[in-house]
């Protein structure tokens, strides 16, 4: 019998707004791979724990976890959406009381293993790219291509803005932005692991194209299956 080929897992991590989720769709769709966003996940388990109650002091692991009971995935094209209790809810997990709460609640340790069973079972059987803060060491160590894309934080700003405001944002409001990522980047650090086998890009001065680009040839380099 032919043996099954074998499935490859492109792991993107990073820090804060580094691009990784826009990037990781990119790059999924060049290549025909599924896109699995793991932040979208811990995004998503905050959302439906500000549904429950707003009063953020009293959540504790265990109320945090019985929200993931309400979330599922739901396919949309290359890519996975989040559901709450079945309504699409990409809005919502984008907005600041989620940001605010989010680092909070990935730092639960029952809830980083309900979103790594999560990610496990959306990329079963898949080729993938999976992107969030530590797919390349704790979910997917063995990833045939792993890269860590940083930017320096004002730039990450700057994009993040732009893409909420749907203009240039002036220096004040990048500044005011800056400080609330550097200050996530701070929460988020003891789950934000880059593996020693990670290809480190820096995007500060590349196009998205440009990042883009870069990845599919370092995914190229590394299958060996002639599909892409
Ligand atoms: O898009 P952005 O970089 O702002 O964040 P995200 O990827 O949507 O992730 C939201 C939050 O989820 C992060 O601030 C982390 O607290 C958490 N996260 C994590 O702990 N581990 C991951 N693998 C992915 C996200």
């Amino acid at each position: 019998m032919a043996k099954a080929p074998e499935r490859i897992v492109i792991a993107i991590d990073g820090p804060a707004a580094s691009g990784k989720s826009s990037t990781a769709q990119w790059v999924a769709k060049r290549l025909g791979f599924n896109h699995v966003d793991s932040g979208a996940l811990y995004r998503a388990i905050t959302a439906a724990a500000v549904r429950r109650s707003a009063d953020a002091d009293r959540w504790d692991d265990a109320f945090v976890l019985a929200g993931g009971k309400s979330i599922g995935l739901e396919p949309d094209g290359h890519s996975f959406a989040p559901t709450i209790d079945s309504k699409r809810v990409d809005e919502q997990i984008r907005g600041p009381e989620v940001t605010k709460h989010v680092s909070r609640v990935a730092r639960m340790k029952p809830v980083r293993e309900w979103v790594n069973q999560q990610v496990r079972a959306a990329a079963a059987s898949f080729d993938i790219v999976v992107d969030g803060r530590d797919m390349g060491t704790a979910v997917f160590p063995d990833a045939q291509l792993k890269i860590f894309l940083v930017a320096d934080p004002w730039e990450r700003a700057r994009r993040r803005l732009l893409q909420q405001l749907g203009r240039s944002p002036t220096d004040d409001e990048i500044a005011e932005e800056t400080q609330r990522l550097v200050h996530r980047d701070a929460g988020d650090a003891t789950q934000t692991v880059q593996a020693p086998d990670a290809v480190l890009i820096d995007t500060t001065y590349l196009t998205q194209e440009e990042q883009v680009e870069r990845i599919v040839a370092l995914a190229r380099a590394v299958d060996h299956r002639d599909e892409f």
